[in-house]
């Protein structure tokens, strides 16, 4: 079986976990590694799809690229800035409305990943400013540092194994 990962990931923890697929299965039966490509798609039996989170679901340009997919085995992977397992269910369940019926989705990988710089900045602000409920807040500044170190090796292992059940036992 051949396979692609494609991938949208403008800050890098999302590609991060696409090099990890990379990296673990057979190079040979790779046929493309990069941004999203349908022609590529197209030779390939098995697409891993990988995302950041935007609003509750995949970006924008993930959803369009799953929505023209046919006939592939489809693996989701993607990170998100907050965490917990009951918000990724959410979050795949959002995107998988984007896979057409005709394709087979085979499972999903999600972690946490790192905010951005200006996104505690906006916190910060927002706590001076007294603009938003202060315990609010502080909940997202926690979460802030608690995504800093994510993807961690974990994470990596984690999504090893993923690859792995998708590629030799799906
Ligand atoms: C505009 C914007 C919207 C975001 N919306 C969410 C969100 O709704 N839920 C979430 O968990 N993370 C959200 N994030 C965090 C990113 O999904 C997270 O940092 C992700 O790891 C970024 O992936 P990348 O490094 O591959 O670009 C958002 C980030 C940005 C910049």
């Amino acid at each position: 079986m051949n396979y692609s990962i494609m991938f949208l990931s403008p800050t890098g923890n999302t590609e991060i976990l696409a090099n990890t697929v990379l990296n673990t299965l057979p190079l040979k039966n790779c046929v493309y590694f990069g941004g999203f490509n349908a022609e590529q798609a197209e030779k390939s039996d098995l697409v891993f799809v990988g995302f950041w989170t935007d609003k509750g679901t995949c970006n924008e340009e993930t959803a369009e690229f799953l929505k023209n997919l046919k006939n592939k085995k489809i693996a989701l992977f993607g990170t998100a800035g907050y965490g917990g397992a009951e918000y990724f269910d959410s979050i795949i369940s959002r995107i998988k409305e984007n896979i057409p019926s005709e394709n087979e989705f085979i499972g999903s990988y999600m972690c946490k990943g790192k905010l951005t710089e200006e996104t505690k900045e906006r916190y910060i602000k927002e706590l001076a400013d007294g603009s938003k409920d202060k315990e609010h807040i502080e909940l997202m500044l926690n979460n802030y540092e608690d995504a800093l170190s994510h993807p961690d090796i974990k994470d990596l292992v984690n999504i090893r194994d993923f690859a792995r059940n998708m590629y030799y036992f799906v």
